[in-house]
C-alpha cells in the first residue's frame, strides 16, 4: 500500500489495495465535484485500461497504477498535448537513475526498446473547453519479466529490471506528482514551447526511425523526425513529403 502524503495540489492521496481502474474511478469522483489535483493510486487493477481498449496488465504490489484529475484552463485542442506533457514530466522524474529512457509519441515511455511506461488522457468536454481531464498512468517498477503474460514478453521491461534495483512506490510516486504539478503548470503557461518540446524532443524513441503510422484505415511508412509546438508527430514520406500527425499509432518497423 502506498503511505498516506499529500499531494502538490494539497489533497491527500487515495490508496486503495484494489480497484477495477484508478482512472474510471477517478471519473465518477469528478462527475461528482472532486477538486483539480486529486489522485488516486490501487496497488492492483481488476480492469486496467489502456488506449484504443486495450487491457493495462496490472498485478498486484509491484508497480504504480494512479491516476490524477485535472480542471485546466485550456482549450479543447490543447488537451491532447497533456499525454506528452506528462510523459516529459515523468521522464523528468525517472531518467536520473535510469538511463536509456526516452519518450514514444505520444504517451508511452521506453526503455531499451521496452515499453515501461503508458499514459491514459481521458477528457470530459464542456463546449469549447475541457470540463476535467483524467490523466492514468501505468508504470512497470518492481515487476520482474515473468510477471507479464507471454504475449508481452521481451516487449516489456520495469525500471527494477532496468536499474537493477526494487523501488519504494510511495516515495517514487510523490517524486512523479512534483514534477507532474511543475510540468502541467508550465504547460498550461507557455504551451509546449520552449522547455517541455526540447525535452521531448532530446528524449524521443522514434527520432530518424522508420515506423508505420497508422490512423483510422490509413497506414503510411515513413522516417520520424521530431514533434512540434503542437504535439504533432512530424515525419518525412520516402517520396520526401513532410507529414505531421495529430493522432494515430506509431510502430517501429523491425527493419529500422
Ligand atoms: C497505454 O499505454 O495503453 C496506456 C495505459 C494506461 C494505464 C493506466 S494504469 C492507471 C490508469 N488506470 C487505468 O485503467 N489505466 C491507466
Amino acid at each position: 500500500m502506498i503511505r498516506p502524503f499529500k499531494t502538490p495540489w494539497g489533497t491527500e492521496v487515495q490508496s486503495f489495495a484494489q480497484l477495477d481502474s484508478t482512472s474510471l474511478y477517478l471519473r465518477q469522483q469528478a462527475r461528482h465535484g472532486a477538486p483539480h489535483g486529486t489522485v488516486v493510486v490501487a496497488g492492483q487493477q481488476l480492469a486496467g485500461r489502456g488506449r484504443r481498449g486495450r487491457q493495462w496488465h496490472s498485478p498486484a504490489a509491484e508497480n504504480l497504477y494512479f491516476s490524477i484529475l485535472l480542471r485546466p484552463s485550456l482549450e479543447l485542442a490543447q488537451v491532447p498535448q497533456l499525454s506528452l506533457v506528462s510523459a516529459a514530466a515523468l521522464w523528468q522524474a525517472l531518467a536520473a537513475e535510469c538511463p536509456g529512457l526516452l519518450i514514444k509519441w505520444p504517451n508511452d515511455l521506453y526503455c531499451r526498446g521496452r515499453k515501461i511506461a503508458g499514459i491514459l488522457a481521458e477528457m470530459q468536454p464542456d463546449k469549447t473547453r475541457a470540463a476535467f481531464v483524467v490523466v492514468g498512468i501505468g508504470l512497470n517498477v518492481n515487476a520482474v519479466p515473468a510477471d507479464f503474460p507471454a504475449e508481452l514478453q521481451g516487449q516489456v521491461t520495469s525500471l527494477a529490471y532496468e536499474c537493477g534495483r526494487n523501488f519504494e512506490l510511495s516515495g517514487l510516486l510523490e517524486r512523479i506528482l512534483q514534477e507532474f504539478a511543475v510540468f502541467v503548470e508550465r504547460f498550461c503557461r507557455q504551451g509546449l514551447a520552449g522547455s517541455i518540446q526540447t525535452l521531448i524532443n532530446r528524449n524521443f524513441f522514434l527520432a530518424g526511425k522508420v515506423i508505420s503510422m497508422c490512423w483510422g484505415e490509413q497506414k503510411i511508412t515513413c522516417r520520424a523526425r521530431a514533434i512540434d509546438v503542437s504535439g504533432q508527430l512530424l515525419a518525412i514520406t520516402p517520396d520526401g513529403r513532410e507529414m505531421a500527425f495529430s493522432a494515430g499509432e506509431a510502430w517501429l518497423e523491425k527493419r529500422a
